[in-house]
């Protein structure tokens, strides 16, 4: 088997798994929404504005999940705009499909689709987002290269991803816990699908200038998880693709329940006066096709 035949049997690999987590982990995704929604509503503007979401604009929405930031998308483009929210999980791309049908709105489709492979025409949109969905791809290249393909000429796209690890001590601390728990060796944070491998600095924008996007700049959001306690957190974490829960469900119950301990006494740093405050970055990278 030659290089490059091992580095796609590797992604199609890793593909799988994650659409086998996210499709196990869509229910709780989608029952944290309002906190999500509190979470990531500055952000979202943000992401938004920056990738040129406009009345009347055509919009790809990638890693779409349970639809979210596609209804506030849907909304500022109006009736004569249109949303295409995608996502490679079946299960969470169906939550979408219910909360748009719910929203009673007629501009969104929504389809199961691999950002690395999107099944849509070249040069068919205005505008493409991508929030906290690229860092989970085995090759994060090939879903910019897909956004760049799909835009028209002066179309913009924008990626939301976690920032590094001295900016996302909660990320870090989870990780950190699990695999000392785990007995396993420290996680090198730029690895490959990681919650915090594009963090590191100027990642993002490289990543946009290789796929041919000009204009290329991220600005840094503060976005801090304010929740009642860090039970709240913990809960959320538990119910979500956490790479934490890959490592824990390969041990015993007793041991795993020890590194939740741990993780809550070590978060609970981040307790303020009768709530929870944990530290969060997110990097919004924005650029333009020629
Ligand atoms: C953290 S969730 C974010 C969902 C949504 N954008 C939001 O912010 O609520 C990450 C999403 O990325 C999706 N995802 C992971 N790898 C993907 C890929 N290669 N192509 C498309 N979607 C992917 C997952 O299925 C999951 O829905």
């Amino acid at each position: 088997m030659n290089t490059q035949h091992a580095a796609a049997e590797a992604a199609s690999t890793f593909t799988a798994e994650m659409r086998a987590q996210w499709d196990a982990a869509a229910a709780g995704w989608d029952e944290h929404t309002a906190e999500l929604r509190a979470w990531l509503a500055v952000p979202t503007r943000a992401m938004l504005a920056m990738a040129g979401v406009e009345v009347g604009a055509r919009v790809l929405d990638v890693a779409a999940g349970a639809g979210d930031q596609t209804l506030d998308a849907a909304a500022r483009v109006g009736a004569g705009g249109s949303v295409l929210a995608t996502d490679l999980s079946p299960r969470i791309i169906e939550l979408a499909r219910g909360r748009v049908a719910r929203a009673g709105v007629a501009n969104v489709e929504c389809r199961v689709a691999d950002g690395a492979r999107l099944p849509v025409a070249s040069a068919t949109f205005d505008a493409a987002i991508c929030r906290l969905g690229l860092m989970f791809f085995p090759e994060p290249l090939r879903g910019v290269r897909e956004m760049h393909r799909a835009l028209r000429r002066g179309g913009r796209a924008c990626s939301m991803v976690f920032a590094g690890r001295e900016r996302n001590p909660c990320i870090a601390i989870l990780m950190a816990t699990a695999l000392e728990h785990a007995g396993l060796p420290p996680a090198d944070a730029d690895a490959t699908g990681g919650l915090l491998s594009l963090g590191g600095p100027g990642r993002a924008d490289a990543l946009l200038r290789e796929a041919g996007f000009e204009d290329v700049a991220t600005v840094a959001i503060d976005a801090p998880f304010r929740l009642p306690s860090v039970d709240h957190y913990l809960a959320f974490v538990r119910r979500s693709a956490s790479p934490v829960l890959q490592i824990l469900g390969r041990l015993g119950e007793a041991t795993a329940e020890a590194a939740w301990d741990d993780m809550r006494e070590r978060l609970r740093a981040f307790d303020t006066a009768g709530a929870w405050e944990g530290p969060n970055e997110l990097l919004l990278t924005a650029g333009r096709r020629e």
